[in-house]
């Protein structure tokens, strides 16, 4: 690839204009969001194999759970441990799981399995993790010590060196040979990232990481709300034990284990370094239910009181000092909390009066808090619902949008007002040729590089209006792409049991978000080729810069939408510049994807810049995104 052109007789020219002030950027531009949709966490970041741990999924049934081995039988009874475990399997022989669409089994790996038992009989129960057709064991160990008493035993299985990954598996629990045995909440967990139990899967976190969030929102999205009020997230329900912890069903058409509760999402912000941005459950449901605003409301806008208190109270809180039995005595750096999410559905017109209500609480007991409402739309012209009785801090602006729409949206921001609200881009996604909200897409689940293009158009007018848009996260951001593992049709990283990849889209977000400085430079793109879609036309290139007042780089992104080589003149105005560089270009054809199968099909790849000086060439690759990083000297 060549990066440096010959000038043609007349370029674009991107000015890069020191004279002009810009504006502070903001430090929480870029983040995450998430919650339990496509198997995000169970069957996705949450390190749990054991599909369907605690017989919870169906109580007619031990789905995904099956007999093993001649005159074995299992059937599911109530006598489970507590009152959050009510379901016991009862297994004479053996009992097979076969996990979320198969075991992540690698060499040399230690699994982590535990089991609450209880038995007439001591005799040991022996597991192993073993291929589908039960030819191959991968690695086995004994389960000791059963008694009459329900007890939660312990084992770690070993793979041995010279296995070769695969995803065909499942684990196996058999009997002393004509014993019975009963099983509540069986768990198998390889190691996590930091190695924290009851922790994350490792390359899932490192694909985060790597993407430098500044804030992870959670825990939804639809499913802080539920269909039904019944069916709302109920943080109480996902803090303490694991056996203390009942599930729930998810808007997503199964059920959550909540294994993945409050506290996890916490751990997992702070292993990211990321900020946690806690949405609480406003009142309203899916399906249309609501509470009125009133005192029918108080006892929701205590339990958001009451789950603020966890993340952040002392250790002399009720909550708080729940947070610290759990195991953080420190409080987590909360600094906004969002109220409900896409309250414009809400057409009983509720919203204000319930948004009033819990901005008032927690306003009155955490003034520092900032709060968001979701009715979306600051400058939204003849928006349904405006918030007029309090003003939020943000305005949480959903865009899932068609890869042409979200690039004319990289202007979007450039003349809403810089009075009030700040708005918070919570969610949004370019989708190419199926709706995201589809569910299925023939292409697979993931973004092609036409979306990360357009994407990247977006972000360019996120950061030049960084001082409006305090906030952004793509969504939904994980996806099981195993038949039947998705409910979305587009969602940012993708994997099975074993492995992983990101898409385009990823790479886009990573790329911008690594390159970030603390102020913008103005920007001016001239003698730009528009393009066109046969009906419409727009600009065919996109482009923003910010710099670091204390070290002097400065990031420059051009984003080429045309599908011909750019050559392009960047003109550094008031500023020296030093005559080295970087550049990192992601390109591909539009229909380009990565998948489990090629997962660096559509990869960033980094140069050398050499010869910078303060007007210099660039042929920008055609359908690309490149960050340009520079020195400049003023
Ligand atoms: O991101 C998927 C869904 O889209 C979210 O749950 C919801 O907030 C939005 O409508």
């Amino acid at each position: 690839m060549i990066f440096f052109a010959q000038p043609v007789p007349h370029p674009a020219q991107l000015t890069i204009d020191f004279t002009h002030p810009g504006v502070s950027v903001s430090p929480n531009l870029y983040g995450l969001m998430t919650e339990e949709i496509n198997y995000s966490y169970d069957g996705g970041l949450y390190g749990e194999l054991i599909r369907n741990r605690a017989f919870l999924d169906d109580q007619k049934q031990p789905a995904h759970w099956s007999p093993q081995g001649q005159g074995s039988a299992i059937s599911l009874e109530k006598s489970g441990p507590t009152v959050a475990r009510p379901m016991a399997l009862r297994v004479k022989g053996g009992a097979a799981n076969d996990g979320y669409w198969g075991f992540p089994v690698t060499p040399r790996t230690d699994y982590q399995l535990s089991a609450w038992v209880k038995s007439d009989s001591t005799g040991p129960i022996l597991a192993t993790l073993e291929s589908v057709s039960g030819s191959t064991v991968y690695a086995r160990a004994s389960l000791k010590g059963v008694t009459s008493n329900w007890q939660n035993l312990e084992t770690v299985l070993k793979t041995s060196s010279g296995i070769k990954p695969t995803t065909d598996a499942r684990l196996v629990l058999r009997t002393a040979p004509g014993t019975t045995i009963l099983l509540s909440q069986v768990s198998l967990f390889p190691p996590t990232f930091k190695r924290r139990p009851n922790g994350n899967r490792r390359d899932l976190m490192k694909m985060l990481v790597d993407m430098k969030p500044q804030f992870l929102r959670f825990p939804g999205g639809n499913y802080l709300e539920g269909n039904t009020l019944a069916d709302r997230y109920a943080f109480q329900n996902t803090v303490g034990p694991i056996e203390s912890r009942p599930g729930h069903l998810s808007p997503w058409g199964y059920r959550s284990t909540d294994g993945m509760g409050l506290f996890e999402f916490l751990l997992w912000s702070e292993e990211m370094r990321a900020k946690p941005l806690l949405a609480v459950y406003a009142g309203y449901a899916l399906k249309g239910e609501y509470i009125k605003p009133g005192p029918e409301l108080t006892p929701f806008v205590q339990d958001a009181l009451d789950e603020i208190e966890y993340v952040i109270g002392g250790a002399g809180t009720k909550w708080g000092a729940q947070r610290v039995k759990d195991g953080h005595p420190k409080p987590f750096p909360l600094e906004c909390v969002e109220v409900g999410n896409e309250d414009g559905f809400d057409k009983s017109g509720s919203y204000e009066g319930r948004f009033v209500q819990f901005y008032d609480a927690i306003k009155l007991k955490y003034p520092n808090l900032k709060v968001i409402s979701t009715t979306g739309g600051k400058d939204w012209p003849g928006l349904m619902f405006p918030m007029v009785q309090r003003s939020p801090d943000l305005v949480d602006e959903h865009y899932y949008s068609e890869c042409w729409d979200m690039m004319a949206m990289a202007t979007r921001f450039d003349g809403y007002s810089r009075t009030g609200p700040k708005v918070f881009v919570g969610e949004w996604a370019a989708h190419d040729l199926v709706a995201p909200w589809a569910g299925e897409n023939p292409n697979g689940p993931t973004p092609n590089m036409r979306c990360a293009i357009a994407e990247a158009a977006f972000m360019t007018g996120l950061e030049r209006n960084s001082d409006v848009v305090a906030m952004s996260c793509y969504a939904p951001l994980l996806v099981n792409v195993n038949p039947g593992g998705h409910q979305w049709a587009i969602n940012l990283i993708g994997y099975d049991a074993l492995s992983s990849f990101g898409s385009p889209s990823y790479y886009a977000q990573t790329m911008f978000a690594n390159s970030i400085g603390n102020q913008t430079v103005p920007t001016v793109l001239a003698n730009v080729p528009m393009q066109t879609d046969g009906k419409r036309s727009q600009s065919g290139l996109f482009a923003s810069a910010t710099r670091k007042t204390a070290t002097g780089a400065l990031f420059v992104k051009v984003v080429n939408a045309l599908s011909t080589p750019q050559d392009i003149e960047l003109n550094i105005k008031g500023a020296s510049v030093d005559p080295t560089g970087t550049i990192s270009v992601l390109t591909g054809d539009l229909k380009a994807m990565n998948s489990l199968a090629e997962p660096k099909n559509v990869v960033p790849k980094t140069k050398m810049l050499t010869g910078v000086s303060p007007s210099f060439h660039c042929m920008l690759p055609p359908n690309s995104i490149s960050v340009i990083k520079l020195r400049v000297g003023r």
